[in-house]
């Protein structure tokens, strides 16, 4: 079991590096748990939202699932979501698709295999309101409706109601070059 065994050899490297160069880092992170940051993501593994973003361990709650879906009777986001809002107060949702993403462009070529269409079928409505358009803008396009998703989202209005800072942020991602793009479709503040 070669490749698992050297995840955990790995992991005992960088854990000593990180503690090598900021003494004490764990032990601080024990106590706290405040990030400013809820990352929307693809579960793609080549779009690692800590590492891309260059934070460490206790700056970014993340999740992350197919084709970067906000959808309102996803409990698992829902749930991620209630929590970074009302118990951390994030400041920042950032919704980050990625060129290229496999899932939409499965609905382009209509080869969803099973539960993933079900999945993807807020992504299938999009590209048959909108002609015949590209990977790439589809990809966009995604991002775009899922931060208006957010947007129209009860436990984000709420906040907004109630005065809370926080801002919605939609961004791409370009795996062949590593960058990462906004789309400046902020939203939000203190009110909406
Ligand atoms: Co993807």
């Amino acid at each position: 079991m070669k490749e698992i065994d050297t995840l955990l050899t790995n992991n005992k490297l960088w854990a000593q590096n990180v503690e090598k160069s900021i003494p004490g880092f764990f032990r601080t992170l024990e106590n706290q748990h405040k990030p400013k940051y809820l990352w929307i993501g693809c579960s793609d593994s080549r779009v690692p939202a800590d590492q891309l973003i260059g934070v460490m361990p206790g700056e970014v709650f993340v999740h992350r699932n197919i084709s970067n879906q906000v959808i309102n009777t996803d409990i698992n986001l829902m749930c991620v979501l209630q929590y970074a809002v009302d118990v951390l107060q994030v400041k920042h949702i950032i919704v980050c698709g990625h060129y290229g993403c496999g899932g939409i462009e499965a609905v382009l070529q209509d080869q969803t295999p099973g539960l993933l269409a079900h999945w993807l079928e807020n992504v299938k409505d999009l590209m048959e309101r909108n002609n015949t358009p590209s990977l790439d803008d589809m990809c966009e396009l995604n991002v775009r409706l899922q931060v208006r998703n957010l947007a129209l989202n009860s436990i984000v209005r709420r906040a907004w109601d109630q005065g809370q800072t926080l801002y919605l942020h939609g961004w791409i991602y370009s795996v062949s070059n590593g960058l990462l793009h906004d789309l400046c479709i902020t939203r939000g503040g203190r009110s909406t």
